[in-house]
């Protein structure tokens, strides 16, 4: 295996979309970020300078950094923020992952405009499951604010309101020439007639699941969350902020320029036609140009079933190079029930809708980041940081996903964490609920990729529910849409020990609590427990 070393340098750049110029947070001055590019079971070391004006982390998304929490990133859980004009070096082990990750900032809503890709390419003398593609692209989906995203959740909380949405969404940076000042600069894809490509798809978006889809080609999906799939042939993907999608495209058509579109899935907010972010996929050589390029038809914004069926193809490869390991028999089952509620003010003294404050929790519990990191907590005994009982289950049973009046049931707060034993073959349950406006909510964990084993509408039932499982070929991921008043079932053995963060990635409900960490203990022996702190960790300031 090989070691690479990076220097991530995060600094305030000016960038003009949309027809206005703003100042923005970024890693080396660019939007999205650089790429880090490795093999297979490769170290890298990254040097992250923090150049900019308040403490931020990076985090590793999908990479499971085994036994080693303390370079993983979410703020006050595994570190404190970097302060300004200091630097962090942090370690990312790479183990069994292959395909596309993605690092992104994890403070605040910082990751709007600190992110990048990750590309893990098979290991020296390996190659893919599929023919070998003639040229890969990386495809960033984002979002731009022509505020500051830092002020806009600011604000937000303050209010106990809503969070403003975006002005556009982005593929690579660009929103397209569906927007005003934005035509010159439409990202392009240059293909080649005859040759296949590999689409390296990451959903870096704040707030929305999306559909993507190129005009007159069919994608093929061959891996996602750095696994591999059994190929999937179709029109249009559906990923949700936190997922990466391995796509291959032929270019096999007559004309010289197609639309490549995202859009969102979006039930409660902006329609249609506001959100539609266009790149050009252009045929290098003498073609006929199109008066105006196609587009591809991709399903409404509303269209609850086209994420579904698309969710319920994934299928891991389950071969012998890429074996499943799903447990069959479990020793920990955690079932939790995801929602977006009101917090109760008894006191009237949060200014948001009927004097409370939107919120979003997790058996109940909506989460409270502490201000000493869980990590430096859990390894040092310190007290008073967090405590030790996230329920195992919600707090009492109702229609989960029936007729719930919005205000009948209050969240509290509290940092609580839920410990599993090393080797644990846990079994998650997530049930979604009808309280508030029910949405998909794309649950991810740190530290592990699991296997998605089940998936339905309306109230999980244990005796019927489980004999709808596939345990043979069921995708490994890390992250997944819990689909809006169904239910999902996650599996997954607990041998990586650490303090792992567990959470939505949407980022408005992650802001209001949607989160919890699991604390996976040592086993017995050195290789069975967390490796010894780096030498420095960015203090913590109340510490
Ligand atoms: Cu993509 Cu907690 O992260
Ligand atoms: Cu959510």
């Amino acid at each position: 295996t090989n070691v690479h070393y990076y220097n991530f340098v995060l600094k305030e750049t000016k960038f003009t979309r949309l027809c206005s110029t703003k100042s923005m947070l970024t890693v080396n001055g660019s939007f999205p970020g650089p790429t880090i590019r490795v093999h297979k079971g490769d170290t890298v070391y990254v040097n992250v300078q923090n150049q900019g004006e308040y403490g931020v982390t990076i985090h590793w998304h999908g990479v499971k950094q085994p036994r080693n929490p303390w370079s993983d990133g979410p703020e006050n859980i595994t570190q404190c923020p970097i302060p300004p004009n200091t630097s962090f070096t942090q370690q990312i082990i790479f183990s069994d992952e292959e395909g596309t990750l993605w690092w992104h900032a994890h403070s605040d809503w910082s990751r709007a405009t600190v992110h990048g890709a990750i590309i893990i390419s098979p290991a020296p003398n390996t190659t893919y499951p599929f023919p070998k593609p003639y040229a890969e692209e990386t495809i960033v989906l984002g979002e731009w604010y022509k505020g500051d995203v830092m002020a806009i959740i600011n604000d937000a909380l303050a209010t106990g309101g809503d969070p403003n949405t975006s002005n556009a969404f982005t593929i690579n940076g660009q929103p397209g020439d569906l927007y005003d000042c934005s035509k010159e600069s439409t990202y392009r894809l240059l293909v080649n007639y005859g040759k296949t490509y590999l689409l390296r798809i990451i959903n870096a978006v704040m707030n929305e699941e999306q559909f993507f889809g190129i005009a007159n080609h069919s994608l093929t999906v061959v891996g996602t969350d750095g696994a591999y799939i059994k190929p999937i042939t179709t029109n249009y993907i559906m990923i949700t902020p936190g997922q990466t999608m391995d796509v291959l495209v032929t270019a096999n058509q007559a004309l010289s320029h197609y639309y490549i579109v995202t859009t969102p899935f979006a039930d409660t907010t902006a329609p249609f036609d506001n959100t539609t972010a266009t790149a050009i996929l252009q045929y290098t050589g003498k073609y006929i140009a199109p008066s105006s390029p196609s587009f591809p038809t991709l399903p409404s914004y509303n269209d609850k079933a086209a994420v579904e069926n698309f969710t319920k193809l994934l299928r891991s490869l389950a071969s012998k190079e890429h074996p499943v390991q799903v447990p069959k028999t479990i020793t920990k089952s955690i079932f939790i029930t995801v929602s977006v509620n009101q917090l109760y003010c008894p006191d009237q003294s949060c200014a948001g809708p009927n004097g409370n404050r939107l919120s979003a929790s997790l058996n109940n519990i909506s989460f409270q980041t502490p201000t000493t990191d869980i990590l430096q907590a859990y390894y040092r005994n310190l007290p008073n940081v967090y405590t030790n009982n996230f329920p195992k289950q919600p707090p009492y049973y109702f229609n989960f996903t029936g007729d719930v009046g919005n205000n009948t049931i209050f969240p509290s707060l509290g940092t609580k964490v839920l410990t599993i034993d090393y080797n644990d073959a846990v079994e998650i349950v997530f049930q979604g609920t009808n309280i508030g406006a029910a949405e998909n909510h794309p649950m991810h964990l740190h530290g592990f990729s699991f296997y998605v084993v089940g998936i339905g509408s309306g109230n999980f039932n244990n005796k019927t529910s489980p004999k709808s499982y596939n345990l043979v070929d069921p995708p490994e991921v890390n992250t997944i849409g819990v689909p809006k008043n169904g239910w999902l079932a996650i599996r997954f053995i607990a041998n990586n020990p650490g303090v792992w963060f567990m959470h939505c990635h949407l980022e408005r409900h992650a802001s209001w609590g949607m989160n919890t960490v699991l604390i996976v203990k040592n086993g017995g022996t050195n290789a069975t427990s967390i490796r010894p702190p780096p030498k420095y960790m960015p203090p913590c300031s109340k510490s």
